[in-house]
């Protein structure tokens, strides 16, 4: 998730402005900054590594002319967060800047074919290849900007928002969207395009929203929207937005947390574009390891724990999730040259994590990371890393961290079962496509049940304790409800492998005692049944999150929460956890708890 600007003043320099609209957009990451604005027919850039305002104490941000310009803040995807991989991006005759919030998955191939031509490229971004496809129509036709950025992106498979201008016609911005967010905002003098309302809500209120496959022409005249498919003409009318500053950041949500567990089909489909070759790259480290530890804590433990029989299941290989913090006492003598370390941390910045790192990397052990977070200390000291690709998390509890995580470990789990032809092609094509209809199910659960678990919420505000158990591998989903609740909603909880909770915890159930049971229909609902009935049998209160069309157990339910059918075992942590999520942040707000910043926390430790 990056943050993209543009705007055309009829009255003075934009930098001052473009500064100003980033550093409002800066909750989408702050990686890098740049500036690029058109002035008596040249562009003048600015750019570097680092948050806006370290950028602009040693550049001015506000000092470039002209009264049109683009700007961008960077959460890197593809390239490190270096002043080289920082926006705007340039042909290569820097005639022509471009800012890009999103993932060109075809890059690479548009990169060779575009080298194989003759062009420059100066950065590791997959932004670039859209400034040489530019200047290609430019120089090719006679086309004008608009045409050649039409041209342009055609070509591009991906998520896009982007802003572009070009010496040739220095009064225009160019922008197109498919699946980024791109809004217009329409001053009195000025025109605006941004990722997000909040870079220009103190400027102006009216508004247009720029739909997937639509490509707009700002002047200063005002704004022309046309379809990329066939170029013909859209029009929309302009909408007033009645938004606080504050409201305008969580896009209207009252918290991040919800507005993030919003974003998980937006998130989950960006997984699905990670560049192969990191997959490939991974899975061969994990497929040549004597043995594999899968090392997280919090949130991404549940992960990893989820992780390890996605591995067993898919590619036949044992891993141990180990809780970062244990792994030195219980690993730190025996892990050596063979052993491999799956690092996973949203942020990559996680005290223990990085202290089981250290003690694995100084025994010469293989170190791979998974993260949200390019340019962090796991991505500095693995191996191989993968991003994780959902965007900053401003919420303390990890939501869409944890569905992202799965989704990326599920492809890992995958492409190592092919190598190890332990899956056959019918079975990964059966797999590969569930995949793909993840993103379609969670905005569906959400869709259907959001006001069902909020009343469900409200039903047992009051509860003093819950107990959430699953079997196989949503016993980490179990694990993972139990946290939510626990850290933001402050109800004590416990979690167990559901068959485990005859050897002691059923002893706490007394009538109404809330019990949530994730319950798919897999081969451990016989007997998650069973476990049903012992627990009714004492009085409790079922919560069961169920396939829609499991008749059975919403039978015995005093609650339930559906989910729809036919989702793989492996796969099945990724919605199933939706409602929890859900459960946890409106048993925070009827408690009368903010559940952004729940106390005691912080979004990363980074002490032991
Ligand atoms: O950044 P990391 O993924 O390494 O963070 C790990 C935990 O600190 C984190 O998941 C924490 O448990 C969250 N508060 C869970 O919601």
């Amino acid at each position: 998730m990056c943050g993209i600007f543009g705007c055309i003043s009829k009255n003075g320099n934009v930098a001052p402005i473009i500064h100003e609209a980033l550093k409002r957009l800066e909750y989408r990451g702050y990686d890098s900054v740049g500036e690029a604005t058109l002035y008596n027919g040249k562009l003048y850039i600015k750019k570097d590594q680092g948050k806006i305002d370290e950028v602009h104490k040693i550049h001015n941000l506000d000092d470039l002319p002209g009264n049109i310009g683009i700007g961008h803040t960077r959460w890197a995807t593809h390239g490190a967060p270096l002043k080289v991989n920082a926006h705007p991006h340039t042909d290569c005759d820097e005639q022509i800047a471009v800012v890009h919030n999103g993932i060109i998955e075809n890059f690479s191939e548009l990169k060779l074919e575009l080298e194989n031509r003759g062009h420059m490229f100066r950065s590791k971004t997959d932004t670039e290849v859209i400034a040489h496809l530019i200047e290609e129509a430019l120089k090719s036709s006679s086309l004008s900007l608009e045409e050649a950025v039409l041209d342009a992106v055609r070509r591009l498979e991906g998520s896009y928002a982007i802003a572009v201008v070009s010496t040739k016609e220095p009064d225009k911005i160019v922008c197109a969207r498919n699946e980024s967010p791109l809004v217009l905002g329409l001053g009195e003098n000025a025109v605006y395009c941004a990722s997000d309302i909040p870079a220009f809500l103190p400027l102006t209120n009216k508004m247009v929203v720029v739909n997937d496959g639509e490509l707009v022409v700002l002047s200063p005249e005002g704004f022309k929207i046309k379809k990329i498919s066939d170029a013909s003409l859209v029009t929309r009318e302009p909408k007033i937005v009645d938004w606080t500053p504050e409201m305008a950041v969580k896009q209207g949500y009252p918290h991040f947390m919800l507005k993030e567990i919003h974003e998980q089909p937006a998130c989950l489909r960006n997984t699905l574009r990670l560049q192969e070759h990191y997959l490939d790259l991974m899975s061969t480290f994990l497929d040549r390891a004597r043995e594999v530890f899968l090392v997280a804590c919090g949130t991404s433990y549940h992960a990893c724990l989820a992780a390890s029989y996605m591995f067993s299941k898919l590619a036949f290989l044992a891993t141990y999730p180990v809780i970062a913090s244990e792994f030195v006492e219980q690993h730190g003598k025996s892990v050596n040259i063979d052993s491999t370390i799956l690092a996973v941390s949203q942020s990559g910045e996680t005290a223990d994590t990085l202290a089981a790192v250290n003690c694995a990397r100084q025994r010469a052990a293989t170190v791979l990371g998974l993260t949200n977070v390019i340019g962090s200390t796991l991505t500095r000291v693995s191996r191989v890393y993968i991003c994780q690709q959902s965007g900053p998390e401003i919420g303390v509890a990890a939501t869409k961290t944890f569905t992202s995580q799965l989704s990326v470990l599920a492809q890992l789990a995958l492409r190592l079962a092919k190598k190890r032809g332990k899956v056959s092609q019918d079975e990964m094509d059966f797999l590969a496509e569930k995949l793909e209809s993840l993103p379609d199910v969670v905005e569906k659960i959400i869709e259907t049940q959001e006001e069902n678990v909020k009343r469900i919420a409200k039903k047992y505000k009051d509860a003093e304790t819950f107990f959430f158990l699953g079997r196989g591998i949503n016993t980490a989903t179990a694990y993972e409800g139990r946290l939510k609740l626990m850290e933001i909603a402050y109800v004590p909880a416990i979690a167990y492998p559901a068959g485990e909770s005859k050897h002691g915890p059923i002893s706490l159930v007394e009538k109404g005692f809330p019990v949530v049971f994730i319950c798919p229909r897999d081969g451990t609902h016989k007997t998650m049944v069973g476990n049903i009935m012992e627990m009714k049998a004492r009085g409790a209160s079922i919560i069961a999150v169920v396939e829609e069309d499991d008749d059975e157990v919403k039978g015995l339910a005093d609650d339930y929460i559906e989910v729809p059918r036919g989702i793989p075992e492996v796969l099945s942590p990724i919605p199933f956890v939706i409602p929890l999520q859900l459960l946890a942040y409106y048993m925070a707000v009827e408690r009368g708890h903010n559940p952004d910043t729940p106390r005691n926390l912080a979004k990363s430790v980074t002490v032991k």
